[in-house]
């Protein structure tokens, strides 16, 4: 959500700070903000609005420091305001503060603080935050060499919520502090400086040497040296470890927009997704950390698939690929849902949460619901490191690199690969016979080949897109495994191009949906599946008759007659383990064109944040 990102080293603060919040833009947010330390005194700009714009009012030179502290902001507590965005400084000047997060008790904190004398600038939780630091500040001994650190665990102890947070104090010239709980923080190792961060992304320019914190933590990076302790005062011995992220996989390149440059990755992103995961003689998949031994899996008789968003989508189809090839019954829920419904499991269920951030709160509360429940928790995840991939007892790591475009893409169909992988290998301890096994590894290995030649449809879909970008309302259609994808396709649009878009499964328009369809109302329906085309048409039908224009995504070698459909998009013929990730790409492209044509900001949707990191 909100993006955090702090500096303490010999550079020049100001630019680094700009350069991290640049890459944190991805996140979303709507202001952003920097304080610098120079001289004992804080120096401090905040902007409603882009990153680019803060920039353009920034006089770095007139911020030069070489520590400092820099924030977006995704509003919660009060309007998005100047005076609202962060860094926030204590009413009597001394520390400054951003943080993400929600603090449950800020009202009772304020009317405490407000009893003390402490006067309040802006509407937000975080200033209350900040002030108690203060407080303690004040109370603690004076000449005592952990005055600042010890303030801010004292103020821990008060707060309920969550918090990533970056605190620096005008007494302490050489210290930068940060703890979290609940919203994720990073420390970046770099020479002669470290870097806090609430994502990689933020850093990985400077150094590929990060210190993950964990939640009760916090961190004091002073004089050179990083302690890290609990907030009971524990010392702990920090883990470092390396992203092996390359940088250019951040950056734009040749492309537009992030969302078309990982649209076109996806061939990539599915090699990496099956590097070194087919078992030797070819008739299965086999996955390293998934900590739970084949004999363990035999005894399964339930997978609950549980995710948001795009990732929901992909554990929709995950139903679909698991109970068709492996023959074991999957539940889906919503991890907001789960997390507060109490759902009864029975005891032979394995939890599999996804999620490209790993960071995504509601799905680590129902990661940590099905722990504490006692149930194996797996976790198919794009970030290493990432908490969902520390927290969950073993799991399949994406490798799908870097996804910057809010719209996941890459990630999105990185799932659905390695999915019907793990079908393939459930299916192999079970039921399924070598010889199927087999023919099943074989048409996966080609998905890198049939995606480049999908992707290549682009410019078609461009001038279909031409065609439908003023429309208001449209529905998505798909049948079985093809439903998920139809509602991926209607979030997709909706997104990035705030387009009205249903996704509905394509027989059960007639009880409803129906009645929306005339001829402002386009169509797309997804009917790529040989077993049960003739199903599909006489949907198409019923929605012709109503005089809605069809745009239909089929196979080259069954396609549609031209009477029936305004356009149509003809994808390659594929194994049917492979469709949901083939018959995606129109859905990506067709919402991406569509967007762009309208002229929205793709990369970058209003009031969306790449990873919910606040309920
Ligand atoms: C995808 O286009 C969305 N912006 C969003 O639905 C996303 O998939 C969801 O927030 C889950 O994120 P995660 O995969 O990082 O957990
Ligand atoms: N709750 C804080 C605010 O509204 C932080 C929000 C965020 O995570 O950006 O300012």
């Amino acid at each position: 959500m909100c993006g955090i990102v702090g500096y303490i080293g010999k550079r020049e603060a100001s630019p680094i700070l700009l350069e991290g919040l640049k890459r944190l833009e991805y996140r979303g947010y709507d202001s952003a903000g920097v304080a610098v330390l120079a001289d004992g005194a804080l120096k401090l700009k905040k902007y409603k609005g882009r990153v680019t714009d803060l920039a353009r009012n920034l006089n770095t030179a007139s911020l030069s420091g070489s520590l400092g502290i820099s924030h977006t902001r995704w509003a919660t507590h009060g309007a998005v305001t100047e005076a609202n965005a962060h860094p926030h400084v204590s009413h009597d000047g001394k520390i400054s503060l951003v943080h993400n997060g929600v603090i449950e008790n800020y009202l009772a904190v304020k009317k405490f603080l407000e009893s003390t004398g402490v006067e309040f600038y802006s509407e937000t939780d975080s200033e209350v935050f900040c002030n108690l630091i203060a407080y303690h500040y004040k109370k603690e001994a004076e000449d005592s060499p952990t005055r600042f650190l010890d303030s801010v665990r004292r103020s821990l102890r008060h707060i309920d919520g969550t918090y990533g947070i970056a605190v620096i104090s005008t007494d302490c010239p050489d210290e930068l502090v940060g703890a979290r709980k609940g919203s994720p923080l990073i420390v970046g190792i770099g020479k002669d400086e470290y870097l806090l961060a609430s994502d990689v992304s933020a850093i990985i320019s400077r150094t590929s040497n990060v210190v993950y914190l964990n939640d009760g933590e916090i961190v004091s990076l002073k004089d050179g040296e990083l302690n890290l302790l609990t907030n009971d005062e524990e010392i702990l011995t920090p883990e470092i470890k390396q992203i092996d992220w390359d940088i250019a996989e951040s950056e734009l390149g040749d492309y537009e927009h992030f969302m078309l440059k990982e649209i076109f990755e996806q061939s990539g992103a599915l090699e990496n997704a099956m590097r070194g995961r087919f078992s030797d003689d070819k008739s299965s998949a086999k996955f390293g950390g998934l900590n739970v031994s084949a004999q363990e899996l035999r005894q399964i008789d339930r997978i609950l698939l549980c995710a948001c968003g795009t990732a929901w989508h992909a554990c929709l189809v995950g139903e679909y690929l698991i109970e068709r090839y492996a023959r074991i019954p999957v539940e889906v829920e919503y991890a907001s849902e789960f997390r507060y419904r109490n759902a009864p499991l029975d005891k032979n269920t394995l939890v599999i949460v996804i999620s490209q951030s790993g960071e995504t709160i509601d799905t680590l509360a129902a990661l940590r619901e099905s722990k504490r429940k006692g149930y194996k928790t797996l976790a198919i995840n794009n970030s290493v490191g990432s908490t969902i991939a520390r927290e969950s007892d073993g799991g399949i790591y994406q490798h799908a690199g870097p996804e910057i475009g809010v719209a996941s893409t890459k990630a999105f169909t990185s799932q659905l690969h390695i999915l019907s992988m793990l079908a393939l290998y459930l299916g192999r301890l079970r039921d399924m016979s070598f010889q199927e096994g087999r023919e099943y590894v074989e048409a996966l290995k080609k998905a890198p080949a049939l995606v480049t030649e999908t992707v290549k449809l682009s410019g078609k879909i461009l001038e279909i897109s031409k065609k439908y970008k003023d429309m208001e309302d449209c529905l998505f259609l798909g049948r079985q495994d093809m439903f998920p994808i139809a509602l991926e396709g209607a979030l997709k649009l909706k997104e990035i191009s705030y387009i009205h878009a249903e996704g509905y499964p394509a027989a059960e328009m007639k009880h409803g949906p129906i009645a929306l369809i005339n001829e402002k109302c386009p169509v797309i329906v997804i009917a790529a599946q040989p077993d049960i085309h003739a199903k599909l048409l006489s949907n198409i039908q019923e929605v012709k008759a109503r005089g809605a224009p069809v745009i239909a995504v089929t196979n080259e070698s069954n396609p549609l007659p031209e009477n029936l459909v305004d356009d149509q998009i003809l994808i390659p013929d594929c194994h049917r383990a492979l469709l949901p990730v083939i018959a995606s790409i129109p859905m990506q492209l067709l919402s991406y064109h569509i967007a762009n044509l309208r002229g929205c900001d793709v990369d970058k949707p209003r009031n969306l944040a790449k990873s919910v990191t606040v309920e």
